[in-house]
């Protein structure tokens, strides 16, 4: 859908379908450089990373393999707790792998920094992460993002995969979502 779909809800776009496309693409670019010669894993975390997962995914000019993950963290539903439980684990076998996790966006930092570690552990080839937002200001956790699409204020966003209570995941642009809609 797009933004005028759930005019009122949202307080302002931040990216559109367009700048998130091309931006998308020139991560791409990156990518097929630093992995040139090297079989790929992309690591989707769901729900969140569905959108940036497909689109990434297909931008590509090179052969991938996708798997998915789907983690909870307990705490409030606009805040991480950095308590993380895997709902669904990956069905790929990480050992000696070029792995690279897609991730809508890094927050407090605390899902990703459990996640890496708990896929460290496994002995991939590499592990890197890629994330097409992050909020520097709500950093509890330095996360070392190689890839990272934009980096944005400390808001509640909503489209492009990100839900607030499973709404407005299939909103096509990033918005801010209008505070009256959750509080
Ligand atoms: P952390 O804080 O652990 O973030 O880096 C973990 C997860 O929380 C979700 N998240 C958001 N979801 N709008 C959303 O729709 C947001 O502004 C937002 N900030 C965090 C997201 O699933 C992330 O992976
Ligand atoms: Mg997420």
């Amino acid at each position: 859908m797009e933004p005028h779909d759930v005019d009122g809800d949202l307080e302002e776009i931040l990216y559109t379908e367009a700048q998130l496309q091309a931006r998308i693409a020139e991560l791409s670019r990156q990518i097929e450089i630093d992995y040139a010669g090297r079989d790929l894993l992309l690591v989707g975390v769901l729900r969140g990373a569905v959108m940036v997962m497909a689109d990434l995914a297909r931008e590509l000019r090179r052969d991938v393999e996708m798997d998915w993950m789907a983690v909870s963290s307990y705490g409030s539903s606009t805040e991480s707790s950095g308590v993380v439980r895997i709902i669904k684990d990956l069905d790929t076998e990480l050992q000696g792998r070029h792995v690279l996790i897609v991730e809508d966006i890094v927050d407090s930092g605390l899902t990703l920094s459990w996640l890496k570690a708990n896929l460290e552990s496994r002995n991939p080839a590499s592990l890197e992460i890629c994330a097409l937002l992050r909020k520097p200001e709500a950093e509890k956790v330095h996360i070392d993002a190689k890839y990272v699409g934009y980096d944005i204020p400390n808001a509640f966003v909503v489209g492009y995969g990100l839900d607030y209570a499973e709404r407005y995941r299939n909103l096509r642009a990033v918005a801010v979502l209008a505070p009256h809609v959750y509080s």
